[in-house]
C-alpha cells in the first residue's frame, strides 16, 4: 500500500515531476519509422504529457518538436518541411532540427529576434523499425541501447503496436514483476474459453524469485506438474521495458507513457533463423503490425488473447490506480522490489546523479545480450551464453 503522495510520485510523468524526470533520462520508442515513410512525413504525438510533432526530413533525418509554435501557438504539424527545417504554416517562422529559429519572414530586415527564439526540440534515432526519442537534459543524453532483440543478425524482426492503454504506465510495469498472474489471467482463462494457448501457464508454480541486476530485475518461475521447468527468466529492463523469451521468439516491450492516464505499448519481436544463419533485413523492411483492440462490440474485453486479458487487468484498476487501497501480499514481493528500485533511482536523479541502466560506452553497445539463467554476473556485451526456453507443451 502506498500513501496518496507516494502514488503520485511514482505515477505522474509530466515535465518537472520526479518520475517524469527519471523517465526522461532514457530513450523511449515513440512510433514506427514506417509511419513517416509515406506521403505524410509528419505525425502528432503525446509523450510523457508533452504534445509533440515528429517528422522526417527530405534527407531522411528526423526531428521532434513541441507541437505549438513559439510565435503564436499554431500547430507545427501543418507546417512545411524544407531542406533545413520545419516552417510553421501560420506566419512562416522556420525552425532547425535543434529547434533554433532560422527565419521570421515578417520581422524587419537585420532583426536579431530569431536568435533568441528556440522551439523545444528533442533528438530522434531510428533502430529496429522504431523511432526512439530522448526528452531529457541534452548534456545527460546516453546512447540508444542496442538490446539483442533489436540488433542480433541471426533472424528477423517485427514491430507490434498495441492499442492505446487507458491506464497509467506503472500498471503494466508492475505486471512485469507480477509472476503469479499468468496462472488465472492467462492459463485458466484460456482453458475456460476452450483455447489451448494458455496451457504453458496452467502448470503448478512451485517457486518464483526476483533478482535485481544491473539492467533491472530478473524474474524466474519454477513449474511443477507433468512438465516441470525452471524458466531462464524474464528481465524487467529498468525503468519501463520488459524482455520476454518465448520459445524461439524473443521480444522487448516498452510501456511508454502518453500522459498520466494513457500508455502506448510498443513491442519488437525477434524470430531466429532455423539454422542460426544471418538474415538480411533492412530497417525499412521490418513489418509493423497493429494489434486489434481486444474488445467486443459491446465494449467488453474479449479475453481471448493475452493482450486482451492483460489490458483488462491494467485498465479496470482505474486510469491511475489508487494504491492507497491495495492489499499487497507475499506473492507481490516483485512489485515491492520494483517500487524500491524506482524510489532509489528517483532519489539519485533528484540528488543530481545518474540513474541505473544507462548505456554510455559505444564499445559495450554493439549488442547487449542477456544470459538470464545466471543473473547478475552473466549479462555481457559478448556473443556467447544465449539461452532458449523450452517451448510450451503441445496441446
Ligand atoms: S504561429 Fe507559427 S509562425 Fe506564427
Ligand atoms: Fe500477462
Amino acid at each position: 500500500m502506498l500513501t496518496r503522495e507516494e502514488n503520485e510520485r511514482l505515477t505522474r510523468v509530466g515535465p518537472g515531476t520526479p518520475m517524469g524526470e527519471l523517465l526522461r533520462r532514457y530513450w523511449q520508442p515513440i512510433c514506427p519509422a514506417a509511419e513517416l515513410a509515406g506521403e505524410k512525413p509528419l505525425k502528432r504525438l503525446r509523450i510523457l504529457g508533452e504534445d509533440l510533432v515528429v517528422f522526417r526530413m527530405p534527407d531522411a533525418r528526423y526531428g521532434l518538436m513541441q507541437e505549438r509554435c513559439q510565435h503564436r501557438g499554431a500547430s507545427l504539424y501543418y507546417g512545411f518541411l524544407e531542406s533545413d527545417g520545419l516552417r510553421c504554416a501560420y506566419h512562416g517562422w522556420k525552425y532547425a532540427l535543434d529547434g533554433q529559429c532560422l527565419e521570421q519572414p515578417f520581422e524587419p530586415a537585420g532583426s536579431h529576434f530569431k536568435e533568441r527564439v528556440c522551439q523545444p526540440a528533442y533528438p530522434v534515432e531510428q533502430l529496429a523499425g522504431l523511432l526512439f526519442a530522448y526528452l531529457g537534459p541534452p548534456e545527460r543524453k546516453p546512447l540508444v541501447p542496442r538490446w539483442d532483440v533489436l540488433v542480433r543478425p541471426d533472424g528477423c524482426r517485427t514491430v507490434f503496436v498495441h492499442p492505446v492503454l487507458e491506464a497509467n504506465w506503472l500498471q503494466p510495469m508492475e505486471n512485469a514483476v507480477d509472476t503469479v498472474h499468468t496462472y488465472f489471467l492467462h492459463g485458466h482463462m484460456m482453458k475456460m474459453k476452450g483455447i489451448s494457448a494458455g496451457e504453458y501457464y496452467l502448470r503448478p508454480i512451485l517457486n518464483y524469485e526476483f533478482e535485481p541486476f544491473e539492467w533491472g530485475i530478473i524474474k524466474r518461475r519454477t513449474y511443477g506438474g507433468e512438465h516441470p521447468e525452471t524458466e531462464a527468466g524474464h528481465p524487467l529492463i529498468f525503468p519501463n521495458a520488459l524482455r520476454v523469451p518465448t520459445g524461439p521468439f524473443h521480444a522487448l516491450h516498452w510501456r511508454v507513457p502518453i500522459d498520466d492516464a494513457r500508455t502506448q505499448i510498443f513491442e519488437v519481436e525477434f524470430s531466429g533463423s532455423d539454422d542460426g544463419s544471418e538474415v538480411e533485413q533492412a530497417d525499412e523492411a521490418i513489418p509493423v503490425e497493429y494489434l486489434p483492440s481486444g474488445m467486443t462490440e459491446d465494449g467488453e474485453y474479449d479475453m481471448l488473447t493475452f493482450p486482451s486479458q492483460d489490458k483488462m487487468a491494467y485498465e479496470t484498476a482505474g486510469a491511475i490506480y489508487d494504491r492507497s487501497v491495495e492489499h499487497l501480499g507475499a506473492s507481490d514481493r516483485g512489485i515491492a522490489l520494483y517500487r524500491k528500485m524506482l524510489r532509489e533511482q528517483l532519489a539519485i536523479v533528484e540528488a543530481g546523479g545518474e540513474p541505473m541502466a544507462l548505456v554510455r560506452d559505444p564499445a559495450a553497445n554493439t549488442i547487449i545480450r542477456f544470459n538470464t539463467s545466471q543473473g547478475q554476473a552473466a549479462w555481457a556485451a559478448q556473443a556467447s551464453g544465449y539461452y532458449e526456453r523450452q517451448a510450451p507443451p503441445a496441446s
